[in-house]
């Protein structure tokens, strides 16, 4: 539950001051997998599980965040500029350093962090984090940003502070996403379009509980594979300077002077990208069943050309396919482990959500967390 009031009590008992209160949701994707950073599209969905921040001015000069979820408190001087720590730390003070790089000036503050969701499962929980301060800490100062800049600069937390060489899904749909819509992101110029979710669709959420970290060695070697078969069609087509720009008649011609791995991490990308305008015309227009036959394609794609999956998140869609209801089952995120999203029509939600957790434990010894989600708001201030 994100009741404000509670941690209102929470923040009022340790540093007896009367906070503002802030949510920004995780997140899931629907479709369109590690295209963000070749500036492609991508179709993600906030979800109700978020990270909450309380925040309050202090006159000592001190910052001094608390994490319920860590039960730990850190202090640091206001006015110094943070290093990192590597420690859940970073991205509040990130945001911190970040936004002192653009000339906000920050007095000292006591913040109270808690959040529900799940660390190093592909939600999304360090972008929750970073938007989440960063409204809280630009509210202290009278200041604020749309939603899109926003994003930027939380994804530059985690490039330049963090040093996670991710794109800005993330924390795009954790400041913009809205209640009962995904949203499809031109990454390239972030214009988006929203998307009504029927309301006899659900989203089942089911973690394999295999973490994943993009800050590890899979995402930053995917990543720098793409764009090596990018830039062998750069050289031959210097019209493309991102995979966005590519086309599978591109690696028709020019494949074979990349290395296989590479050209199969483009074939991946550049049709990801096809499939993700495709799937969202397909939501608009209603046509659900186009849609889930899409995030099929797409998950085969993830796992065999982007080899971005593991055995256990395959069993997972494999074990969704032939239960009653489903529309639709992919790896969602990052991926090398954490959640796959499921679209499920409503009436078969929790029958779903339950055959799917017994068919997996069953399977693979491990006890899934699934769970039955709904598309929410983006970051706002609560009270
Ligand atoms: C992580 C990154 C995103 C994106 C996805 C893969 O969630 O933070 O920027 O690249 O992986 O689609």
């Amino acid at each position: 539950m994100h009741d404000p009031a509670a941690l209102r009590s929470m923040h009022l008992a340790r540093f007896n001051a009367e906070p503002a209160i802030f949510v920004a949701p995780g997140r899931v994707n629907l479709i369109g997998e590690h295209t963000d950073y070749a500036e492609g599209f991508v179709m993600p969905v906030a979800i109700n599980f978020a990270t909450l921040a309380a925040i309050s001015p202090r006159t000592d000069g001190k910052i001094v965040i608390y994490s319920e979820n860590f039960g730990e408190e850190k202090a640091f001087d206001a006015g110094v500029t943070p290093k990192a720590h590597k420690d859940w730390s970073d991205y509040p003070m990130g945001v911190v350093a970040i936004l002192s790089g653009e000339g906000h000036k920050f007095p000292g503050f006591s913040l109270t962090l808690w959040g529900d969701v799940p660390l190093g499962s592909g939600l999304s929980s360090s972008a929750a984090l970073e938007v989440v301060t960063a409204l809280a800490v630009l509210s202290l100062i009278g200041a604020s940003y749309p939603g899109p800049q926003l994003a930027r600069l939380c994804q530059r937390v985690e490039n330049e502070f963090v040093g996670a060489n991710c794109g800005i899904m993330d924390q795009f749909i954790s400041a913009n996403g809205k209640k009962d819509h995904a949203l499809l992101l031109d990454c390239r110029d972030l214009s988006y379009r929203l998307a009504p979710i029927p309301e006899n669709v659900a989203i089942v959420i089911a973690n394999t509980m295999v973490k994943h970290s993009i800050a590890g060695g899979d995402y930053p070697t995917r990543r720098r594979e793409s764009e090596a078969a990018c830039a062998i069609i750069a050289s031959h087509r210097p019209g493309v300077p991102f995979l966005r720009d590519a086309t599978l008649e591109d690696l028709e011609k020019w494949g074979h002077e990349m290395e296989p791995k590479s050209l199969m991490r483009a074939r991946h990308v550049i049709s990801e990208n096809l499939r993700t305008v495709a799937a969202s015309e397909a939501l608009l227009r209603g046509d659900m069943k186009e849609l889930g036959r899409l995030m099929a394609e797409a998950h085969k794609s993830y796992s065999g050309d982007f080899e971005g999956s593991c055995v256990e998140a395959d069993t997972m869609v494999d074990l969704a396919q032939d239960l009653p209801g489903l529309i639709g089952a992919r790896l969602t995120g990052g991926g090398f482990g954490g959640c796959t999203v499921n679209l499920v029509e409503q009436k078969y939600a929790e029958s779903f959500a339950k055959t799917l957790g017994e068919r997996y434990a069953a399977k693979t010894g491990i006890v899934p967390e699934i769970h039955v989600c709904h598309a929410s708001d983006g970051a706002h201030r609560m009270e």
